[in-house]
């Protein structure tokens, strides 16, 4: 599952930490299908149509990112696949030269409507997310969402081929913490991997606290260990999760753990919002707006390249993620594309 992602890949684009960035990740839309709980507030407002980036400027932008480097883009949302048109996105950034691979997250409504054109788009991975295998608990952590639509979007992804499927699921005690079991038991029967990942406290939420939900990644590990041999690898897709592999199975069990194992001191990833604003920390404020250089300078992509570079310097030494309410980023999850 290595990619070729490695840390001497050729790169204009190195922070004052020395950390390469050749990851670029994408929202493409802030909206989504779904409310999860720790992701938006059920009434969450959505930016104007015509403040969002179009799809030949998102293009762009993922054109420029790759001459200076980025070797892997990530589309996100929001729920990138609300976005109309997105296939042609994919395939406009799939046949950028000098890209090793494009994937995707979505929260897998449409999928089973989408996977087959989404493969062939030239999209090579996808992760899906799925956090309860029980469908009025699903409905209530996502608020709006179908299991039976998301499960028949997982068969579909299965049946188009993809080099690899992972779920992401968001662990919260007492919410689905009694379900690690049961989600890595479907992962091994499908044959795909999965990761775990730890809430962070991104966008202030009014469903719960976030402090009282917390469940860790050593603990899921070692409710895991009840039924599975778990066997830690060095293998990377390029993200945070650390992986173990299940034997006999083909599946990997990740872990996100951005409040246990802070990972930050290896990122090599920024983000994109669908407005145009370049986060160069997912931990932090800070953010530089494209979308302006863009419609300033549309013909001279070099001002947009050279704001790129210098923006990498800005980038901070990492996020400052406590589990109180006090260190809570305003901004939700939804328009920082996880
Ligand atoms: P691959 O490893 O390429 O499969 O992807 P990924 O796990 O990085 O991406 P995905 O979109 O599936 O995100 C899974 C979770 O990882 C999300 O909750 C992201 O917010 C989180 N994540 C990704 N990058 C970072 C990061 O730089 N910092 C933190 N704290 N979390 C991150
Ligand atoms: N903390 C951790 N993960 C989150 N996601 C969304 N909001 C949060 C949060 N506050 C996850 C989604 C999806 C991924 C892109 O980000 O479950 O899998
Ligand atoms: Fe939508 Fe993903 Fe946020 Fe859930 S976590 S509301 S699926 S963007």
């Amino acid at each position: 599952m290595t990619t070729e992602i490695t840390d001497s890949a050729p790169t204009a684009l190195i922070d004052r930490f020395g950390r390469r960035i050749t990851y670029l990740r994408i929202s493409v839309t802030d909206r989504c299908d779904f409310r999860c709980v720790y992701c938006v507030e059920p009434d969450q407002r959505f930016a104007p149509r015509d403040q969002l980036l179009s799809l030949e400027e998102i293009a762009q932008v993922a054109r420029t990112f790759v001459g200076l480097g980025v070797r892997k883009v990530r589309l996100t949302g929001g729920e990138p696949l609300v976005r109309r048109n997105v296939l042609w996105l994919m395939r406009e950034v799939a046949s950028l030269s000098g890209l090793d691979e494009l994937v995707i997250t979505t929260n897998g409504a449409r999928l089973a409507e989408l996977a087959a054109q989404i493969r062939a788009a030239g999209v090579r991975r996808i992760n899906i997310s799925l956090d309860s295998l029980r469908p009025e608990r699903f409905r209530r952590i996502t608020r709006k969402g179908d299991l039976a639509a998301v499960l028949r979007g997982i068969d579909a992804a299965l049946a188009a081929g993809f080099e690899r499927i992972k779920l992401n699921a968001v662990i919260l005690k007492h919410r689905n913490h009694d379900e690690i079991l049961d989600l890595v038991q479907f992962a091994v029967n499908q044959g795909i991997n999965i990761s775990f990942i730890e809430e962070m406290p991104v966008g202030q939420i009014g469903e719960h606290d976030r402090a009282q939900v917390f469940y860790s990644s050593d603990r899921i590990r070692s409710d895991l260990r009840s039924r599975f041999q778990l066997v830690p690898t060095t293998e990377t897709t390029g993200g945070p999760a650390r992986y173990y592999r299940v034997p006999g199975t083909e599946t990997r069990v990740g872990f996100i753990s951005p409040h246990s194992h802070n990972f930050c001191s290896d990122c090599n990833r920024v983000r994109v919002t669908a407005q145009g604003r370049l986060l160069p920390c997912l931990g932090q404020e800070q953010a530089l707006d494209l979308r302006h250089i863009l419609r300033e300078h549309p013909e001279d992509e070099t001002k947009l390249s050279q704001a790129i570079r210098d923006a990498m310097q800005h980038k901070p030494k990492g996020h400052e993620f406590g589990r109180g309410a006090d260190s809570v980023l305003l901004r939700h999850m939804n328009i920082t594309g996880g």
